[in-house]
């Protein structure tokens, strides 16, 4: 019969414990000068060798010939105890045998002589379960056993137990394995086992499992259950550690500020029933991972991840500044505390992203550095020239139009947009570019557009919700969209969406009209934006004092 590995390879002398010395080198210099405890306390995360460590030294210390400290296990003592024939180890778990009556069961127990070892050992597992009665009663035992019996406790959560009780035993900490140990073991029994490993496979083998042998053990059996050439492909796929293609992809949307494709790209995972709880979380760590690789030199030991996938997070944070980073986390970080208050996960996933794609809708500090950290980066890239020289703007204020950050941000988007076209008001834009929209001597005539929205939610719902509060008029060849919402520029950047509007508009009137943005709205908007906006008003401050800030 199969035996699992964890079970095949739980030492038997502490020499074979890995990762321990500390505790197995005290241990086994005790039971060779004798200087033995009555009670002794194994605290430490799970897998790292309580139990074992445990039951090598109740058998040690009952061993007729022991090695160096260790159990012979050849011994009848040792052979009748690892059978169960001899019954002077009890092994209790504290998880089920809770209560006070069980603990007045073993100290009737301990007025017995035991029989046929020289010491009754009593193994305590999770003895942190013990209800205070329990406690009490043990504290009481433990005050002063009999020389003939000895207590081992064992517990993952040491800070639960009754200081007195703690006081009373020899306490040793079991550490997390460290990897090169955990290698070492895992070789040892690949070697047995006649088993290939791959070394990156080993590396994120222990990484995963994060100092517990038992874990590294059990996910090392399931992957030989695929091959018994273990890759760390085998790994990831073992760990449900595959595709996080998703994962960059929707980082990449962020990174490209493509609110958009965000929202289709969270849509398609729902409709591919992903939990956006899981998403959340898995975003969450991705940026984390994003935000290591950009800030630690030897990022590897700290990701768990192939190779492949760390080369993938090295070249997704360079497209990415340390500031927005940190938002990123800290959005996701808040969308995770709502999700767990009950709000509609979808919802709060699409909320979070669009807000990550368009930082402009943000004014709290982490957006304002993520902003700065960009127009730093713009300024350096030479997309944005900074002048320290303030020109004289007083005398001749029309030679030098002020522009506002929204006709930044205006023209960027009419540049690179091929499908999308310019505006007839937009050649008026240099001579007074404030009230385009009064100078203009076209008439402006009202279009269905509520038909036209209803029409483009039947072929593009997201954009039709970034239109929804929107209007729109008639001049000339164009449509002029007003509009106030923030994302509706990089919607419309689109290939596609622009095309969904224009078919809209030709389904209800019936004519192919051009699209264009509204002026007279941006410019309201950055008329207010200064009371509104702090890093507006941080621009228009460095102004006062002398710095134009120019776009090339
Ligand atoms: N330090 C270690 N060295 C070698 N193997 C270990 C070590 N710790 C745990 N193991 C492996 O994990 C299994 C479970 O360990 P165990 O001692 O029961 O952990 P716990 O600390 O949770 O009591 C063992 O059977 C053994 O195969
Ligand atoms: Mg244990
Ligand atoms: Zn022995």
């Amino acid at each position: 019969m199969y035996q699992v590995l964890y079970r095949k390879y739980r030492p038997r002398v502490f020499s074979d414990v890995v990762g321990q010395e500390h505790i197995t080198e005290t241990l086994s210099k005790e039971i060779e000068t004798g200087k033995l405890s009555h009670a002794y306390l194994f605290t430490g995360s799970r897998g790292t060798g309580k139990t074992t460590c445990a039951k090598i030294l109740s058998k040690a210390v009952n061993c007729q010939n022991p090695v160096n400290g260790n159990p012979c296990n050849e011994c009848e003592i040792c052979k009748g105890l690892d059978s169960g024939a001899i019954l002077d180890v009890v092994e209790i778990d504290a998880a089920s045998n809770n209560g006070v009556e069980n603990i007045r069961d073993i100290r009737e127990e301990i007025n017995f002589t035991p029989a046929s070892c020289k010491y009754r050992v009593y193994i305590i597992d999770e003895v942190h379960m013990l209800s205070i009665g329990a406690f009490n009663a043990l504290l009481k035992t433990l005050e002063e056993p009999p020389a003939h019996v000895k207590f081992i406790l064992a517990t993952t959560e040491v800070h639960k137990l009754p200081v007195t009780i703690v006081s009373r035993c020899q306490r040793f900490d079991f550490r997390r394995v460290s990897p090169e140990a955990m290698k070492d073991r895992m070789e040892y029994i690949a070697e047995r086992e006649d088993l290939i490993l791959d070394e990156d496979a080993v590396s994120l083998i222990s990484r995963i499992s994060d100092g517990g042998m038992r874990d590294a053990l059990s996910l090392l059996d399931q992957c030989i259950g695929h091959d018994r050439h273990v890759t760390s492909e085998i790994v990831c796929r073992v760990a449900g550690m595959t595709g996080k293609d998703h994962l960059f992809s929707l980082a990449s949307t962020v990174s490209n500020k493509n609110s958009a494709e965000a929202l289709s790209l969270i849509s398609d995972l729902h409709a591919s029933s992903c939990d956006m709880e899981r998403l959340c979380s898995d975003m969450t760590n991705h940026f984390r991972n994003l935000m290591i690789v950009k800030t630690v030199k030897d990022s590897g030991s700290f990701l768990v991840c192939t190779k492949d996938e760390l080369t993938q997070y090295k070249q997704q944070s360079e497209t990415f500044t340390l500031e927005t980073i940190l938002q990123c986390i800290s959005l996701l970080q808040e969308c995770m505390a709502n999700i767990k208050r009950g709000v509609n996960r979808r919802t709060e996933m699409e909320m979070t992203f669009i807000k990550l794609c368009t930082p402009t809708l943000n004014d709290d500090s982490e957006a304002l550095l993520r902003r700065i950290s960009e127009l730093e980066i713009a300024i350096k890239t030479g997309a944005i020239k900074a002048v320290s020289e303030a020109p004289v703007q007083t005398s001749a204020p029309e030679d030098k139009p002020e522009i506002t950050e929204a006709q930044i941000e205006e023209k960027s988007y009419r540049e690179p947009q091929p499908t999308y076209e310019q505006a007839p008001e937009a050649a008026n834009e240099e001579k007074a570019p404030q009230m385009p929209s009064e100078e203009s001597s076209d008439e402006e005539q009202s279009i269905p557009w509520a038909e036209v929205l209803s029409e483009l939610q039947k072929i593009n719902a997201p954009l039709w919700g970034v239109l929804m509060d929107s209007q729109a008029v008639i001049r000339g060849d164009f449509v002029l969209i007003k509009s106030d919402n923030p994302t509706l520029n990089s919607f419309i950047r689109q290939p596609g969406c622009a095309r969904n509007v224009k078919d809209s508009i030709l389904r209800v009137t019936g004519k192919d009209y051009r699209l264009g943005i509204h002026n007279s709205q941006p410019a309201e908007k950055a008329a207010e934006a200064p009371k509104k906006d702090p890093l507006q008003n941080l621009i228009s401050r460095a102004r006062d004092m002398g710095v134009n800030v120019d776009v090339k």
